[in-house]
């Protein structure tokens, strides 16, 4: 890994190529969710560093827009390489900022690797169209539409602490591709893990101010960058909430939004209990649920309702509670806000009847893998994000009333359906108000050039590799008028 970035774990930001520190600055300190230990200093960066960010980023512009797609998608595959190269000791960094388990931080980077690749490949393919005229009416073949597509300028790329790598490379490959400019501002924690990400960017070779960072707490400097009149397109995973803030405030610049999930699993009377309740353990707990598409609901017909719930129970005994180089399932939440917060949905589902299963004890940050039983429409449970290791299992009567209750909530990221008879599956999935269904398998967003979409409170716009890279670039349209 790379020496200039850092100095004494205090870390710069790429601009124009270099890693910089900049003068006077203040520092935000990084500690460890695994241990409190400090992890690094970030730069807490300023109106006034922003304003500097953007301008380079802009005078960048033409000359990336004019690099050959070709060439792009060389340094793409170079920048892959060199991410395969340091997996370890990336792991080792997103393990002790985030703590998020050894092999799930293996995973995140080998399929970021795999995402740029695929984004390099599918930007070479991208080519456009000729539209003749006479199919419209009134017009005859003396008309051709040459439809490209150009880069949109710079792209503000807004990450969340769960995956600081993925997240953050699955904006920036594509807008890459497409020609334009990135800005990284990453999640405060996981920062230091990203900045790692921009610098195997900038290290596969490219040109200077191509690929700019910003470090700051989001509540301080995030306004001011997602109003900047220089951003061109606004790229951010996160909370509804401050997706949301943005969508308000950043006036008419197109935008991709990942927000929040409430993901339900509707466990039909004809399910593969087995595999339903396999599936549905995987999908609720790991990285200890503090993913987007996380199962977060479980909706059970009544009627096989216990056996379920014995089988999820035995599931998540098995479960392994540690640190996250123990190879264990379960790690310390992100930090102590978040535990208060999962804790405090725990009891009021508890205070108001619903029944524990397994669970309900906390060590520090580290929550352990919590099942509740009979959760109803009263309980803020049934709802609410909980960005931790709880499923709630709601019961219902019928297909019909599962759906409407999964429905009813404000989210529309993804639903998992669990039967074996493929009428219903059908029937369920069509009704289901999110952006996907899965069929007999747990809600998860991978392979990551499948179209991922939010509805209702979910997102915005399209991501997957081939639709974000059509989403950061715009169509241009050149009209030839054939004489004679
Ligand atoms: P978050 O608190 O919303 O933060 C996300 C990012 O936004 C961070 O980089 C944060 O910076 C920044 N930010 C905060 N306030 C801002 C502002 N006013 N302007 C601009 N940027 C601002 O979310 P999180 O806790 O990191 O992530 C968990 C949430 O993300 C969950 O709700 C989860 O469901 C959602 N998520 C969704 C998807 C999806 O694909 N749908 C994927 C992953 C996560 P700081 O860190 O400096 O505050
Ligand atoms: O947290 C949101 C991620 O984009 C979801 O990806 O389903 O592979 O965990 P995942």
């Amino acid at each position: 890994m790379s020496l200039e970035i850092s100095n004494n774990n205090i870390y710069k930001n790429l601009y124009d190529g270099k890693w910089e520190s900049i003068p006077n600055i203040k520092f935000i300190e990084i500690t460890s969710p695994v241990d409190g230990s400090l992890v690094g200093k970030i730069e807490a960066m300023t109106k006034d560093d922003v304003d500097k960010v953007v301008t380079n980023s802009k005078s960048a512009e033409k000359v990336w827009s004019e690099t050959p797609i070709s060439k792009r998608a060389e340094i793409l595959h170079k920048a892959a390489d060199l991410l395969e190269a340091s997996k370890s000791e990336l792991s080792d960094i997103l393990q002790i900022e985030i703590a998020k388990d050894r092999k799930s931080c293996l995973s995140e980077i080998s399929r970021t690797v795999d995402f740029i690749k695929f984004t390099a490949d599918e930007g070479k393919h991208m080519e456009g169209e000729t539209i003749g005229a006479d199919n419209f009416p009134g017009f005859n073949n003396n008309k051709l539409s040459l439809v490209t597509r150009v880069p949109v300028g710079t792209v503000l790329a807004i990450s969340p602490f769960n995956y600081p790598i993925n997240l953050s490379a699955s904006k920036i490959a594509p807008a890459l591709i497409a020609g334009n400019c990135v800005i990284l501002k990453p999640p405060t924690q996981g920062a230091i893990s990203a900045l790692h990400l921009a610098d195997i960017f900038n290290k596969a070779g490219l040109p200077p101010g191509v690929l700019n960072t910003v470090t700051g707490q989001g509540s301080s400097i995030g306004d001011y960058i997602v109003k900047h009149k220089d951003i061109n397109f606004i790229n951010f995973t996160g909370s509804t909430e401050v997706g949301k803030h943005i969508a308000e405030i950043a006036g008419m610049v197109p935008m991709l939004m990942e927000l929040g999930g409430k993901d339900a699993a509707l466990v039909l009377e004809d399910a593969d209990l087995e595999a339903a309740a396999k599936n549905i353990v995987q999908g609720a707990y790991s990285y200890s649920g503090q993913r987007c598409t996380a199962v977060k609901r479980v909706i059970a017909i009544d009627s096989i309702a216990d056996e379920l719930v014995e089988k999820l129970k035995d599931k998540v005994e098995k479960l392994k509670v540690g640190m996250p180089h123990q190879d264990v399932d379960i790690t310390p939440l992100i930090n102590s806000k978040a535990a208060d917060f999962v804790e405090g949905l725990i009891q009021e589902a508890l205070d108001k009847n619903a029944k524990l299963i397994l669970g309900n004890k906390r060590n520090g940050n580290l929550l352990y893998p919590t099942l509740i039983d009979n959760v109803t429409l009263d309980m803020r449970l049934a709802w609410e994000e909980p960005f931790g290791p709880v499923l709630p299992i709601i019961r219902v009567s019928n297909i019909d009333e599962a759906i409407e209750i999964a429905n009813q909530s404000e989210y529309g990221l993804q639903s998992s359906v669990f039967t074996t008879n493929i009428n219903k599956a059908f029937y369920t999935a069509k009704k289901l108000e999110v952006g996907t269904v899965q069929i007999n398998n747990k809600t998860e967003r991978g392979p990551d050039h499948f179209p991922f979409t939010g509805f209702k409170s979910s997102g915005l716009g399209t991501q997957g590799i081939r639709y974000s890279i059509e989403a950061m670039s715009r169509i241009k349209s050149i009209v030839l008028t054939i004489e004679g």
